[in-house]
């Protein structure tokens, strides 16, 4: 994208009289640690507004678990405890975002509220152009509708779920570049979200530069464990696409979190603030999108660029499918949330939060023997069903296995992030995927450490039980995103064992 010169915050300011933009000098930028030495997650906000949570027995939730088929997305929510399934649309929002969804303009055209998102985008992207969608998969689908043809080619660093399922809607092919050590839970390195270069070069010799539909780069890479990309990275694929002349795409989606592990572990980027970190990443690509029910942390989605004419191709399909061109199927309440939760996605202690909850969570598990993913990511704690369930078959779906004892256990909601949420092969069999998580999502600034505490104590105990844990299989088998509608039932009755084991350890507990 051409270089634009951003909204000054004076100028922002005018239309967020409410924001505390406080944190603007990189000096200002750090996690505060504690005289003791010990590492706390310390929370750098108040709670002003609360949500009861409530513990069903051990006997409830393998019978709500049971009713669900097996699947976390199907339990009620008031059956669950601690909601950790994802952080997606379920962040806390500041007293600013609440107080700026009253100030909402609702007209069908030319809302101003269109006109103050579209601003604040400009504050943390600079860009110019702005078109809404309702979330992050409607982008995904205005972007591949638009450009991905059949028998194209998205060179990614790896995939998300529903960006895989438009590009191939739209018979194209994925091919991730990471190496193959970011899929290796126990392998230790900074930016495990990275393009492997070489790879991409090759990858796209392999193709021909001119089948390839575009290369897109994910921020805190979702499906490996909320692992970030490298300013120097996204620097370097972006070189090696202009200079072939290879649309990029930039799914931003995650970005709070990789923004932060920039700025942490990327050297050069210790002296930038976070906004001058965000400026710095947006021109290297043509297209940025994001879902804003996590960057924003409210409920929506948009795609922004500097490029007109990239957006004219991607325009008719906002009002054909969203809505009109200044709400895109959002409502204008949830805009002005967005709005504000983007100016204070460049306040480091508001970004710091969902990594060093993650950290804690992740310090708490290990403490109990239970694997992970490591480095710790965004997004949430990511834990090795491939190690922790090594003895039931992939076939068995260990991810979704974990998932299931968890919230046993528990009452603790975490979602599957392996084979049961790939698509079968053409010949019918599972697609085995590479990495086997269940990802306890952190929503940004929602749970607190005695909840991460009871989190490891319960996984802690599975852990020391888990040749209890058996495997599950299909009785219900939607043909596309079979993970979010399936049913499945647990092979022998292991449910049943686990139940008895967790009543005889702990008689006196829920
Ligand atoms: C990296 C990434 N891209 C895209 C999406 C899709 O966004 P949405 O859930 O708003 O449709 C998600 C959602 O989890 C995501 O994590």
């Amino acid at each position: 994208m051409t270089t634009q010169s951003p909204i000054t915050l004076q100028e922002i300011n005018q239309d967020f009289s409410l924001v505390h933009t406080a944190s603007l000098s990189p000096d200002a930028e750090q996690a505060i640690g504690f005289f003791s030495g010990k590492k706390v997650p310390l929370e750098m906000h108040r709670v002003t507004t609360v949500k009861r949570l409530y513990l069903k027995d051990v006997d409830s939730r393998a019978a709500c678990i049971e009713q669900a088929g097996n699947n976390t997305f199907l339990l009620d929510n008031r059956d669950v405890f601690l909601d950790m399934l994802t952080d997606s649309g379920v962040n806390s929002m500041s007293i600013f975002q609440q107080a700026a969804m009253q100030t909402a303009d609702d007209s069908y055209a030319g809302s101003a509220t269109y006109y103050r998102l579209k601003n604040a985008l400009n504050y943390i992207f600079g860009t110019e152009y702005f078109l809404p969608a309702h979330q992050g998969r409607a982008c995904e689908n205005i972007i591949c509708t638009s450009f991905v043809t059949p028998g194209s080619y998205v060179i990614t660093n790896y995939h998300f779920t529903t960006t895989k399922a438009h590009i191939m809607n739209n018979g194209g092919e994925v091919i991730e570049v990471v190496p193959e050590t970011s899929l290796d839970p126990a392998h230790l390195t900074d930016f495990k979200g990275d393009m492997d270069l070489d790879l991409l070069a090759s990858e796209t010799e392999r193709v021909g530069k001119e089948n390839l539909a575009f290369v897109r780069v994910e921020a805190g890479t979702n499906l490996i464990g909320g692992q970030p990309v490298s300013l120097a990275n996204m620097r370097a694929v972006s070189k090696f696409c202009r200079e072939r002349g290879i649309l990029t795409v930039f799914d931003a989606s995650l970005l709070a979190d990789n923004l932060y592990f920039i700025k942490t572990r990327e050297p050069e980027a210790k002296t930038k603030t976070v906004r001058e970190i965000a400026l710095e990443i947006a021109p290297l690509f043509d297209i940025i999108y994001f879902s804003a029910r996590k960057l924003g942390c409210a409920r929506g989605g948009g795609i922004v660029s500097n490029n007109l004419e990239l957006i004219e191709t991607m325009k008719p399909l906002v009002p054909l499918n969203e809505g009109f061109l200044t709400y895109g199927g959002m409502s204008v309440r949830e805009m002005e949330a967005i709005a504000i939760g983007l100016i204070e996605s460049c306040d480091f202690h508001v970004i710091s939060q969902t990594a060093l909850f993650v950290e804690a969570g992740l310090d708490l598990l290990e403490s109990k023997g239970v694997p992970s993913v490591r480095p710790a990511g965004g997004l949430g704690c990511h834990v090795d069903a491939m190690k922790f369930l090594d003895h039931v078959p992939l076939e068995q779906y260990r991810a979704g296995a974990l998932a299931v004892a968890a919230y046993i256990v528990g009452g603790i909601r975490g979602m599957e992030r392996g084979t049961l949420s790939e698509e079968r092969n053409a010949d019918g069999t599972d697609h085995l995927s590479k990495m086997e998580l269940l990802r306890l999502a952190m929503p940004r600034r929602a749970f607190t450490l005695s909840q991460l505490e009871y989190v490891a104590d319960r996984l802690g105990w599975l852990y020391e039980n888990r040749h209890l844990v058996g495997g599950l299989r299909f009785v219900e088998e939607p043909k596309q995103m079979r993970f979010f509608f399936g049913r499945l039932e647990a092979i022998d009755d292991w449910p049943t064992k686990l139940v008895a084991a967790f009543k005889k350890d702990m008689p006196s507990q829920l």
